[in-house]
């Protein structure tokens, strides 16, 4: 039997990348989103995995891999809060869950975030580790069902969050950044996408897999690292002003402001160092040559 990947999320950023690593391998994807408005991608199956769960079965078949990506950003608080993050989250991917158990499916692989904790202070790594939790307890009591939780750092590339930030920084002669040092270990997209290409068409199944690029930067050294190559000249705020700045922004419930930035700025999103390093696109370098630049 041919295994079919349903990717749900997969006309997203990671997802699109994803689906175009296993197509390239010759491999059965079916992509599932909603389809919205001015996506850049439609979906091979169109629908809403909170509103219309009853629809998952109906797509899903025995032998299937199903692969999670639906999620909202950290960075900017969805309509609806914590709600919404709990919705996309928990209550879609246990619709998921359930339809790919009740029509036989074989693995179900989750893409969490890195470092996320069930009490880390922030809706969004909140309702992630609640989802691996519900997963991994529905897995321990399915015969024939194997999950994996994918722990990506950020993803970088073209038309990803960060970098479109950035882009429009870019414009500024000088930018007063805050001062964080918290460290990532950002990964290209591509190289992000190949690796879990790797784990799903390996022998074995691991149970987790981080995705971790090889340089460990802060938060400002990343910025840094995209502005100053574009003519922007980067100024660090003190670490008094940082910290009233990250209070005052983690307490906004403005929808499209960052959200609970200090219980994500908390979290570990640096990891281990990743295998065979050489081998993916180390952000600096990219940023210098390659992202888009302005005019
Ligand atoms: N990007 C990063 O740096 C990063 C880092 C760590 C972890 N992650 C995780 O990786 C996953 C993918 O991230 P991404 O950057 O690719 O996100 P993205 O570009 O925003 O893509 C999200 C995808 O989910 C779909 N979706 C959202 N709500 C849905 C719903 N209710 N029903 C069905 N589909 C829905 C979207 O399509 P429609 O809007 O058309 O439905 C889209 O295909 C997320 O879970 C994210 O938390 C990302």
């Amino acid at each position: 039997m041919t295994t079919r990947y349903i990717l749900i999320g997969g006309t997203g950023f990671f997802g699109s990348a994803l689906a175009s690593e296993l197509r390239a391998r010759g491999l059965t994807v079916v992509t599932v989103a909603r389809g919205s408005r001015g996506a850049p991608l439609q979906p091979d199956v169109r629908l809403d995995v909170v509103r219309q769960p009853e629809l998952l079965e109906s797509i899903l078949e025995t032998g299937d891999t199903i692969i999670y990506l639906a999620g909202l950003s950290p960075l900017k608080r969805p309509v609806g809060g914590r709600r919404r993050y709990r919705e996309v989250h928990v209550t879609g991917l246990r619709a998921a869950l359930t339809a790919a158990v009740s029509r036989g499916a074989r693995r179900f692989v989750q893409v969490s975030a890195l470092g996320v904790l069930s009490d880390c202070g922030a809706a969004y790594g909140e309702t992630k580790a609640r989802a691996t939790a519900l997963l991994r307890s529905v897995t321990a009591r399915t015969p024939g069902m194997l999950s994996m939780v994918v722990e990506p750092s950020v993803l970088f590339g073209n038309g990803s969050e960060i970098i479109r930030a950035l882009y429009v920084a870019s414009r500024l002669p000088v930018l007063p950044l805050p001062r964080i040092s918290a460290q990532i270990r950002p990964i290209h997209v591509s190289d992000a996408a190949k690796r879990l290409a790797d784990a799903l068409t390996a022998r074995k199944l691991p149970e987790r897999l981080e995705l971790v690029g090889p340089e460990p930067l802060g938060f400002h050294q990343l910025a840094a690292a995209y502005l100053k190559p574009r003519g922007t000249r980067v100024v660090l705020l003190p670490h008094s002003l940082t910290r009233l700045l990250v209070r005052v922004a983690s307490h906004l419930k403005l929808p499209g402001a960052p959200a609970e930035l200090e219980g994500m700025l908390a979290l570990d999103n640096a990891g281990s160092p990743p295998q065979r390093p050489d081998e993916l696109i180390a952000f600096t370098r990219w940023a210098a040559e390659s992202g888009p630049r302005r005019r």
